[in-house]
């Protein structure tokens, strides 16, 4: 499934060896924090998909990845958007920090050699979620807000709902963020919100109101 041209991890990575070896490429690319909340992510993430019948390697490897580029300057991350023909948006030219997770994805399939669509998506979504998005991406998105060293008050109440199921865990979820976007008078992104109002009321032109 995968395979790295990083200099750190030169051979195909599939057993725990190579495991050891992504983890260290991570590391290495990453604040100590930042590296914390990874591993918590993709902890989590192989829970939810040993719960719900997902791959737990492939949970393992997007969890582990999802943040590669968060670090980068918004300089660093339009720079690498522009040169590699991602394109980017009024909401990313706006806030660049947007583009941490498709740079993410597109880093993940050329330097450290991830082929499977799902965990491409998986990183590419887990800052603006839409409709349709696999079960992995589902669990990767649930798993980056609520893994342990996440302190929001709604942490623990988000958790059981991903326990119950993987639409509730995404609705607490997307509550939570949506909550935290309104309180600094951001806007989210309409394809997240017509999601967020379709789980919430079962239609996605819900008139549903955050307070
Ligand atoms: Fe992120
Ligand atoms: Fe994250």
């Amino acid at each position: 499934m995968l395979s790295s041209s990083s200099p750190s991890a030169a051979q195909p990575i599939g057993g725990a060896s190579d495991l050891h070896r992504l983890c260290a490429a991570v590391r290495s690319s990453l604040p100590r924090d930042r590296y914390r909340h990874v591993l918590g992510v993709a902890r989590t993430a192989e829970r939810l998909a040993r719960r719900y019948g997902c791959s737990t390697a492939a949970a393992r490897v997007a969890g582990l990845l999802h943040d590669i580029s968060r670090s980068w300057s918004p300089q660093q991350l339009l720079d690498y958007a522009r040169e590699h023909g991602l394109g980017v948006s009024a909401a990313e030219a706006t806030a660049p920090i947007l583009l941490h997770a498709r740079v993410g994805a597109h880093r993940a399939q050329h330097e450290f050699g991830v082929t499977d669509p799902h965990i491409l998506e998986a990183i590419e979504r887990h800052t603006i979620p839409v409709e349709g998005m696999s079960d992995l991406a589902k669990i990767v998105y649930i798993a980056d807000s609520i893994e342990p060293s996440r302190t929001f008050a709604e942490r623990e109440a988000a958790a059981a709902a991903a326990e119950r199921s993987l639409e509730e865990g995404m609705t607490a979820c997307l509550e939570a963020s949506l909550r935290y976007l309104n309180s600094r008078g951001l806007t989210p992104d309409p394809a997240t919100l017509a999601l967020y109002r379709r789980l919430k009321n079962g239609r996605p032109d819900g008139h549903e109101e955050l307070s």
